[in-house]
């Protein structure tokens, strides 16, 4: 066995498959490794002509095809099987190895794991890897934790096989310490997650209340992929909604169950905001907005529930509407790129992770699901001011958000009157006004607190915690 191969793939579904492809496309000598050996022997029989591949059987023939510091990616499935497949591998490796999971891991595992490999002294490296079966084979959006010395080795080979931002900045950067990487991933499905929500209710005011076809609709998201919402969301939102089925000559959206599913990511998202306390309304109300999609007995039993019925606009008001659609689109978008960066920046500093918002941004804008112009905006803003407190806080941000609030408000405004349900445009439109608010209502919430469990509350008009006898004489009494 040659020890050759400059990285190594276990895993060789659709991801680590393209990813080996990736690899060897750029030059790179591949290890090929899969529990089910006939995989790694149909990538070869497919393949092969694509670079230079060593195909392998066992773990130990794999492990020795590696050359050192051995370089071992893992494309499993997340979860238990990335354990197992850990603890097959790493009693085989040496101090300075490097095991890289590119799976999609929870943070707090990938956490765990370079806890243990470290005191072996392996550098375990938790990646974030966005762009799905395409974006693995041409070029993903990579976002790698792990030690600063993994990735001066790793870091020029991620960078070959990453996809290129439009200025030609590869979409991969060192995110920061052991789990830094994957929780950064697990934001950006969150922010997928809202994205698509409110695409979806875009297209839903469309073409309930502006009364348009879905051929029609598939037009207007053409204009604005050429506009401040160009998107890979946006144009593949074109795409199918231009789609006709064949075998029923319908829309295609319209012969698709409307039961959304998801695989967790942006679940995660939510529970770590919770736990980090951080408001990411918008992102929560894309996982309700799916979870309440598939429940489809509730859904029947309610659907002879009282409420308006939409009445379609005539032409010229439902092209204005469109417009104020788009307002309503670009604003709530803000809202939700604000929630999932501050996510960030609250788990960079829980975890010392010391994340640099700017990169982030930047390491997006190619290969993801979520690319956007949008984000180079978003790096900009951040590179000129690092401690920027909230995207809002950027003017450029502040003034687009000012100008569209008008059309955010009526086009929530008719939703609301014809009953066409926008929790997501709603959640980041009460996120704006929140922030806004010289004075919250927390007031009477601190009193309520106060008033049954004694829980105290500051004053506006003196330091200390002071708490009201409520049940005597209702004196106020320091607390
Ligand atoms: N699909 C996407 O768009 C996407 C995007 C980003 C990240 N990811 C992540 O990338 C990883 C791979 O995804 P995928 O869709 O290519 O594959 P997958 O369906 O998640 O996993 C299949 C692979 O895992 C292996 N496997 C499962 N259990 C195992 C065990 N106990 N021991 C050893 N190997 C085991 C399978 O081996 P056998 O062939 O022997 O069954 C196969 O190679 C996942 O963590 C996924 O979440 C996926």
């Amino acid at each position: 066995m040659s020890t050759s191969a400059q990285i190594g793939v276990t895993g060789l579904a659709v991801m680590g498959r393209n990813l080996a492809r990736n690899f060897a496309r750029h030059g790179y000598a591949v290890a090929l490794h899969n529990r089910t050996a006939s995989r790694t022997h149909e990538l070869v029989k497919e393949f092969g002509h694509e670079g230079d591949f060593v195909p392998t059987e066992t773990p130990e023939d794999f492990v020795a095809a590696l050359e050192r510091p051995r370089r071992l990616m893992i494309m499993v499935k997340a979860g238990a099987p990335t354990d197992a497949v850990i603890q097959e591998f790493a009693p085989l490796l040496e101090p300075g190895d490097m095991i890289i999971d590119g799976g999609n891991a929870h943070f707090a595992d990938t956490r765990r794991r370079e806890k243990e490999l470290r005191e072996q002294g392996i550098h375990f490296v938790g990646t974030g890897v966005s762009g799905g079966e395409e974006g693995a084979l041409h070029g993903p959006s990579i976002m790698p934790g792990g030690s600063k010395e993994s990735y001066e080795s790793l870091g020029p080979m991620l960078e070959k096989i990453a996809a290129n931002a439009k200025d030609g900045a590869p979409c991969v950067t060192h995110v920061g310490p052991d789990g830094a990487g994957h929780f950064v991933k697990m934001v950006h499905n969150g922010i997928e997650y809202a994205d698509m929500q409110l695409i979806g209710e875009a297209y839903q005011l469309l073409r309930d209340i502006a009364g348009y076809s879905p051929a029609e609709i598939a037009e207007i998201f053409r204009t604005w992929n050429t506009g401040r919402l160009d998107s890979y969301l946006i144009e593949i939102t074109a795409e199918v909604l231009s789609q006709v089925d064949e075998a029923t000559g319908k829309p295609f959206v319209d012969v698709v169950q409307d039961q959304a599913e998801q695989k967790g990511t942006g679940r995660w998202t939510v529970q770590i905001a919770l736990d980090l306390g951080v408001p990411v309304s918008g992102i929560a109300e894309a996982v309700f907005a799916r979870s309440l999609s598939g429940h489809t007995a509730l859904r029947e039993a309610s659907r002879g529930l009282a409420g308006p019925k939409p009445a379609p606009l005539d032409k010229e008001e439902a092209a204005a509407f469109a417009d104020r659609v788009e307002q309503a689109l670009y604003a709530s978008k803000i809202v939700s790129y604000t929630q999932g960066f501050h996510e960030i920046a609250a788990g960079s500093e829980e975890y010392d992770w010391n994340i640099d918002l700017g990169r982030i941004a930047s390491i997006w804008r190619g290969g993801c699901i979520i690319r956007a112009a949008f984000l180079d905006r978003i790096r900009a803003a951040y590179d000129a001011r690092p401690d920027l407190p909230s995207l809002l806080s950027d003017e450029t941000f502040a003034r687009e958000i000012g100008e569209a609030q008008d059309d955010w408000r009526e086009v929530l405004a008719a939703a609301t009157r014809q009953g066409v349900p926008t929790p997501g445009f709603a959640a980041a439109l009460a996120y704006y006004d929140a922030l806004r608010a010289e004075r919250l209502p927390a007031a009477l919430t601190q009193a309520q607190r106060d008033f049954f469990g004694a829980h105290t509350y500051r004053r506006t008009d003196r330091d200390g915690s002071y708490h009201t006898l409520w049940g005597g004489d209702r004196s106020e009494v320091r607390a």
